[in-house]
């Protein structure tokens, strides 16, 4: 395929008439605007109180929070490792587009694992080999903590709605919705895949400000309660608004976007899982243009893969 070819195919497929400026968003104030670190330096120096997120690609992030070091999402293959997907927004285009920002050895040097569900793209089989058999996993439930058993990880533990202590950090699971309703079962049983996972929020009494990452998810009741009940000061949403031919979107796009912005008006929101899969059809580019056009360049943070961002 030649380089125009795909630039073409790339072209902005999803702003609409109603996402011209609309004067409802509320926006931050410029003394709420976090501090970016330089995506050269890798160990930001972290204030009391204060927490890090890192992207390092697609969903896979890694947070320091409470001064416990998470790594969330590992798909740790290498760059275009997976093959097209058929019913994918460019079906012949291997992922993930990009080389990991960091090495590998870096990357794993973490307290956790946190795997929100077992998707190719959040835990592969490069993960599966590369992280330490004894290293503590957290997963949504008792099938997924079955599978990594079964592939020789000896320190897996289930997230729990109600709270899970980690070295002081309380991590809450929190459902979420992987596909439309009417659409899930239906869209997983023709991909033979589990459609379940979760999102997570953390907690720490030493940290001002809760952290929902809220995972693979549309918008829906699940994570408004997750919004009402935390009130979380960031969240985090994958935004890349992965879609397959014949179904709606699987996860969050412009749509769905200013909806959390609109619901958290005290919430920095950071777009995760962008710019690496062939089914999405939302891209940092498009998605800053919303910012700009918008005004929220203090309330949504679209991070480059290896960037941190401190709050
Ligand atoms: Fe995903």
């Amino acid at each position: 395929m030649k380089e125009n070819e795909i630039q073409q195919r790339q072209a902005p497929p999803c702003l609409k008439r109603d996402d011209l400026p609309q004067p409802d968003l509320p926006r931050d104030t410029p003394e709420d605007t976090p501090a970016v670190q330089d995506p050269e330096t890798t160990a930001p120096p972290i204030r009391l109180g204060s927490f890090a997120f890192q992207q390092i690609r697609s969903a896979t992030a890694i947070v320091t929070y409470g001064g416990v070091r998470f790594l969330i999402d590992p798909w740790l293959g290498d760059k275009e490792s997976v093959p097209g997907l058929p019913a994918a927004y460019e079906p012949t285009r291997r992922s993930p587009f990009h080389d990991l920002p960091l090495p590998i050895s870096e990357i794993t040097q973490v307290d956790a694992v946190i795997a929100t569900h077992l998707h190719f793209d959040h835990f592969d089989e490069a993960a599966a080999t590369v992280l330490p058999k004894d290293m503590p996993i957290f997963t949504q439930d008792g099938v997924d903590a079955a599978t990594l058993r079964s592939r020789g990880f000896n320190d897996v533990r289930i997230l729990r709605f109600n709270g899970t202590d980690f070295k002081g950090v309380t991590l809450y699971k929190v459902d979420c919705m992987h596909a439309a309703p009417g659409e899930r079962g239906r869209l997983y049983e023709a991909y033979q895949m589990r459609g379940d996972a979760c999102g997570v929020v953390m907690r720490h009494p030493d940290v001002e400000k809760a952290l929902y990452l809220a995972g693979d998810t549309i918008w829906c009741d699940y994570v408004a309660d997750a919004i009402h009940n935390f009130q979380p000061g960031v969240i985090v949403v994958n935004a890349a608004e992965a879609t397959l031919r014949g179904f709606s979107p699987i996860i969050m796009g412009l749509h769905d976007l200013r909806k959390v912005l609109a619901y958290a008006p005290n919430a920095t929101v950071v777009a995760s899982h962008m710019d690496n899969v062939p089914h999405a059809r939302l891209t940092r580019k498009d998605l800053r243009l919303f910012v700009g056009m918008n005004h929220l360049q203090q309330r949504l943070l679209v991070p480059e893969d290896g960037e941190t961002l401190l709050f």
